[in-house]
């Protein structure tokens, strides 16, 4: 499988599994689908309430953890030096595991509507400084960050030693967070696409629908191979297992360059709602 080398040397699989939402015993059953469907680079987070799972899935695959590339995020209501060490150490014990391939700050910051209020550039400075230790305890392989924008990365990049490796942002086509992409990997962060799908939303889009068909595949495959073909490492979820194979099949050269930039050249779609300096809306 295709893989991205991190500014930090450790390699990360182009294509990883969604966990969002899958808990509790489906959730597990889901998750062990995925390993078996043939996905080593799983993506949770304690938001997510499911690291239990997931370790329980890696353990009974009877393989290897070190074949594994698993993902944990530090929820943003928990920022801080002591609070990133506490999660961290939870994260490990959830995830029956004593290291993690990638550790991400989960989102920037919480305290919206109050654009005069700077604490959440310390809050982030000082989880990364514990991000930095855990790195050289050997308890994380790469540290990087989620949902930042070019004016969280700069704040955090004024007191970093170790550069963020990664920099998680909701991309699929109709959202393409432009700005934040360039400016990340101007930074040497590798991008990856959250909801790569759009969790659907754009499913019956009428650009995407007759350009799926004009290539003979689903408008969710077409929109991976948007995503993989930018460049960005995919994290696809699905509950079904013909859905898991096909998605890790995805090709990352099915679209002509024209197409390519019709879909960079879409209206806004199927954004979310979450936005990391104010509250999700609904759209
Ligand atoms: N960093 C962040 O803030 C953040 C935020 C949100 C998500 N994430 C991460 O990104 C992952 C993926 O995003 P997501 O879970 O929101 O959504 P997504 O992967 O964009 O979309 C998932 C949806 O697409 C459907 N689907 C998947 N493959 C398909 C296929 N081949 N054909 C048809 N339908 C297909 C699934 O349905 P079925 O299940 O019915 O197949 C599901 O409804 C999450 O699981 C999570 O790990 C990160």
């Amino acid at each position: 499988m295709r893989e991205t080398v991190l500014n930090n040397g450790v390699t990360i699989p182009d294509i990883g599994f969604g966990t969002y939402k899958s808990t509790t015993n489906e959730g597990y059953r889901v998750i062990g689908d995925a390993i078996k469907a043939g996905y080593r680079h799983l993506d949770t987070a304690a938001l997510y309430e499911n690291e239990e799972e997931v370790g329980l899935a890696v353990k009974k695959s009877g393989i290897s953890r070190s074949e594994f590339f698993i993902t944990s995020k530090l929820q943003r209501n928990c920022l801080g030096y002591d609070s990133a060490k506490k999660e961290l150490e939870e994260s490990l014990k959830k995830l029956q595991t004593d290291y993690l391939d990638l550790y991400l700050i989960h989102w920037p910051r919480t305290d919206f509507g109050r654009d005069d209020y700077d604490d959440w550039k310390e809050l982030d400075r000082e989880s990364w400084r514990a991000m930095e230790e855990m790195v050289k305890e050997g308890k994380i392989r790469a540290i990087g960050l989620s949902n930042f924008l070019p004016h969280h990365i700069d704040s955090l990049l004024e007191s970093a030693a170790i550069a963020p490796a990664v920099n998680q942002l909701e991309l699929h086509p109709g959202y393409l967070q432009k700005e934040a992409v360039e400016y990340s990997r101007k930074k040497g962060m590798a991008v990856e696409a959250w909801s790569p799908i759009g969790r659907g939303r754009m499913m019956d889009e009428p650009h995407l629908k007759s350009m799926a068909e004009k290539y003979g595949v689903s408008v969710p495959v077409l929109c991976l191979s948007f995503c993989l073909q930018s460049g960005f490492i995919i994290i696809p979820k699905s509950t079904h297992f013909e859905r898991m194979q096909e998605n890790l099949k995805v090709r990352d050269d099915m679209i002509s360059e024209e197409d390519m930039a019709l879909i960079r050249e879409m209206p806004e779609c199927g954004w979310s709602g979450e936005h990391p300096d104010r509250e999700t809306v609904q759209v």
